[in-house]
């Protein structure tokens, strides 16, 4: 084991004292260097998105007023096990109910929800007509990283077409998973831009709701003429945070509901960057699955966090009529806004009118999977870290000291084993870590935090914080990527390979 020094924390040990241990180690000089380093990087970062924010209202697309109903992107079914598409990532869409020349998939943003089944083949013809370099990502979806399949190191030139070709397995859990452009270098860019959809992995009706329904998250900033404002360097050290925040491209779209009727949520935190600290006004919120897999049971509390890349289902149920706002609270990253976003922000609207109605109680049980068990195979840690350096802006983003070499092998795993990876965060900001095709429980944390005991693949690792993750490499040999999930800082090099066969 490579990590002697937090092999020696049990999982349950408080967090001061890790801290406290950490801090104190051999390494703990240069360590308490580089993050006050850190701090002052990112103080200038915030004083540099106050005076954005003061300039914002000049030279911006004002959004239609909010209030039109939430529209679903175009779903594209499956049929007799295939899914053939074409995806045409371009330029001019519809956003905020603008004419814009933001991006979109087939003119849209987000682009058509793709809806397959556990064995189905997916087969998307992706035509590139940006002017820049795309390709495409199905995020969470446990499936092959090689060849034309889920292989995020594919580069598609503008004007080219690119044939990927993923099979679904047929013991793939049902849930709710996405697609989007991971282009090393343009990725933020792009997922900013607009170029998003969601991907439904389906086994037919499970809950019983009478609406089951998307909501795609994404933020932007359109100038008056319709372009997406380019971001400067401070923003992308903080992750941009856009000035809209939309829900399948609307701006604050009205969700109709009746008294007494569920509905399922399938919520996609697509932003480049943001935190969505979720709540809806006058309800609790209840949640079913979490990054496109069920919970072993229904969980209620006040609120939803979801990082970037994140997925949560909920079931919202009114009660009474009346008009709640969905709301993303400001995330606190250690003190440390990101991006500089520190007011809340409405993001739709749940109206609820008519006459009551009563569906069916949710079941009690949810079909989760068992967590991977078995012998350890290997114990790895991980080192997130930002400090003064070559990077963007005078800031280096790194994975164990290093900046994303796709030529590189970072990881070496033995298909058919379980891992432990602590991913530890050495930096003052928060740091969402996702993994590809090989989806982890988080085991423990540096606070004490409960386990879900679920899988996910994106896991907020908050400022100066670790987790432990339990992964199971039980399927799909092949090369594929681990990153922070705040886009800005995956281009900037906060990215690294993992390499997995027999
Ligand atoms: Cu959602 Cu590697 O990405
Ligand atoms: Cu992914
Ligand atoms: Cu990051």
């Amino acid at each position: 084991m490579r990590t002697p020094e937090l092999a020696a924390v049990g999982i349950d040990g408080s967090p001061a004292s890790l801290a406290g241990r950490r801090m104190g180690n051999a390494t703990g000089r240069a360590f308490s260097r580089r993050h006050a380093l850190g701090l002052a990087g990112l103080g200038a970062v915030y004083l540099a998105a106050g005076c954005t924010s003061v300039r914002t209202e000049r030279g911006r697309l004002r959004p239609a007023a909010g209030g039109q109903s939430l529209r679903e992107p175009q779903v594209i079914d499956s049929r007799a096990g295939t899914l053939e598409v074409e995806l045409v990532a371009a330029a001019g869409v519809e956003l905020a109910g603008l004419a814009t020349s933001a991006l979109g998939f087939n003119g849209s943003s987000p682009g058509p929800t793709l809806r397959v089944r556990p064995g189905d083949r997916l087969r998307v013809r992706l035509v590139n007509r940006l002017d820049q370099p795309t390709n495409l990502h199905t995020h969470g979806l446990r499936v092959s990283p090689a060849g034309n399949a889920d292989n995020p190191f594919v580069a598609v030139e503008p004007g080219q077409t690119f044939d990927y070709l993923i099979d679904i397995p047929a013991d793939h859990p049902a849930g709710t998973f996405w697609y989007h452009p991971h282009h090393h270098g343009t990725a933020a860019d792009q997922v900013f831009g607009g170029l998003v959809g969601a991907l439904v992995v389906d086994r037919g009706p499970e809950m019983p709701v009478e609406r089951d329904l998307i909501a795609v998250v994404t933020d932007t900033t359109l100038l008056a003429d319709g372009s997406v404002a380019a971001v400067g360097h401070m923003d992308r050290m903080a992750g941009r945070h856009g000035e809209l925040v939309l829900v399948n491209g609307q701006h604050r779209p009205s969700i109709a509901a009746a008294p007494g009727m569920a509905q399922r949520w399938r919520i996609v935190n697509a932003c480049a960057s943001r935190v969505l600290s979720l709540r809806l006004a006058g309800h609790r919120l209840t949640q079913v699955a979490a990054d496109g897999v069920f919970l072993p049971a229904p969980t209620t509390g006040d609120r939803v966090l979801l990082a970037p890349g994140n997925r949560a289902d909920l079931v919202i149920r009114p009660e009474a009529t009346g008009r709640f706002e969905l709301v993303a609270d400001p995330y606190d990253a250690g003190g440390m806004p990101m991006g500089g976003a520190s007011a809340p922000v409405t993001l739709a609207t749940l109206a609820v009118d008519g006459p009551a109605g009563r569906s069916a109680a949710l079941p009690t049980e949810l079909p989760a999977e068992p967590m991977a068990e078995g012998p350890v195979a290997a114990r790895r840690r991980l080192t997130l870290a930002t400090g003064m350096g070559m990077g963007m802006g005078g800031m280096s983003f790194t994975i164990d000291g290093r900046t994303f070499d796709p030529d590189r092998d970072d990881q070496t795993v033995r298909l058919g084993t379980v891992e432990e990876w602590d991913i530890v965060n050495s930096s003052p900001m928060a740091h969402p870590f996702h993994l590809h095709t090989w989806p982890f429980t988080v085991i423990a944390d540096s606070a004490g935090g409960t386990p879900t005991g679920t899988a996910q693949d994106v896991v907020l690792v908050p400022p100066q914080s670790w987790v432990r993750l339990r992964i199971a490499f039980t399927a799909h040999p092949g090369r594929s990527v681990y990153h922070c999930h705040v886009l800005d800082h995956e281009d900037a090099g906060m990215m690294a390979t993992i390499a997995v066969h027999a």
